[in-house]
């Protein structure tokens, strides 16, 4: 997701440092974006030149210290939270007063991170959607200590960066995934229980209630691992014997079945 965001905001023309713990996840990142620019200019949605030009005005660095001169810092790592504090607490000592603090998170508390800083008004949710560069939505969720100049600043950017924004209170979830996961994860218990095949769910869901991808395929897609985080976020936080984790999901996830990017999920990739 991290790379999607890059993407976006460096073909609208700002200056992007991407920071990842290693030169080879670097690349990787560069690829993908390289990758995704090719595919919007073979569509004709993007010219070459832009693409050529947001390329140009990206920059990548191993270390947190490489961000002290950025106005604005999207966090993207995996959604763990003592992770993220701990970057939080990292980036609040590298960067200047006036940087405002987003996370992608979506679904830690925004309240948490911004205690792990000494400026938790500048602290705020901007959660993008996969894949970042095609999803309209960006969702904001302001924490206890969230500005309102931070909250309007963040909201600017989206739209800048042409997204709508959809506001949230700062809850397990949010809004979307607090939607979206149980979804998935009852056709999970669907599949479990043997309510139906796979591609039925998947069918039922995509033609049935017009959906792109069946919740199925969805979940391969954002990734088993990740799905599963959000459901125990939702069945902590919330406290609700509903938000259980499907035992089928936990498993896919135990045997390493995460989804697309592992080759295997509910479905297999080549
Ligand atoms: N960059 C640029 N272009 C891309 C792209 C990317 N990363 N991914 C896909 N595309 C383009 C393709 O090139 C293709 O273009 P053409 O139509 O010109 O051929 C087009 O998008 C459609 O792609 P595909 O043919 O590969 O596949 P598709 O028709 O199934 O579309 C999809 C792919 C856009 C992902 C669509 O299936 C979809 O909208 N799925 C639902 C996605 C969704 O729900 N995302 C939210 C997930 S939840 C989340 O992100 C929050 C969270 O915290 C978990």
């Amino acid at each position: 997701m991290g790379s999607g965001i890059a993407q976006i905001c460096a073909t609208k023309g700002l200056d992007v440092l991407i920071n990842d713990r290693s030169a080879d996840l670097l690349d990787r990142s560069m690829q993908s974006i390289r990758k995704s620019l090719q595919r919007l200019t073979q569509k004709g949605s993007l010219s070459k030149e832009t693409a050529d030009e947001a390329l140009g005005r990206i920059r990548t660095e191993t270390s947190l210290e490489g961000l002290r001169h950025a106005d604005f810092v999207i966090e993207a790592v995996v959604e763990d939270e003592a992770i993220k504090r701990n970057i939080f607490q990292t980036l609040d000592k590298v960067t200047s007063v006036h940087t405002i603090l987003a996370s992608n998170t979506s679904s830690i508390s925004i309240t948490k991170l911004g205690a792990a800083t000494s400026k938790p008004h500048r602290v705020i949710g901007m959660h993008f959607m996969n894949p970042v560069p095609l999803m309209k939505l960006v969702e904001l969720a302001r924490g206890q200590h969230t500005s309102g100049q931070t909250f309007e600043a963040c909201k600017g950017l989206a739209e800048f960066l042409g997204k709508d924004v959809a506001t949230s209170q700062d809850r397990p979830g949010f809004l979307v995934n607090r939607v979206l996961i149980p979804m998935i994860n009852e056709a999970f218990f669907c599949l479990m229980e043997g309510v139906g095949s796979a591609e039925d769910i998947d069918k039922g869901m995509r033609l049935g209630t017009n959906q792109p991808m069946g919740p199925l395929r969805l979940a391969d897609f954002i990734g088993l691992d990740t799905c599963l985080s959000i459901m125990k976020v939702l069945h902590n936080g919330l406290g609700d014997s509903k938000y259980r984790p499907c035992p089928l999901l936990q498993s896919y996830v135990d045997a390493g079945w995460v989804g697309q990017k592992a080759g295997k999920g509910v479905y297999q990739y080549d």
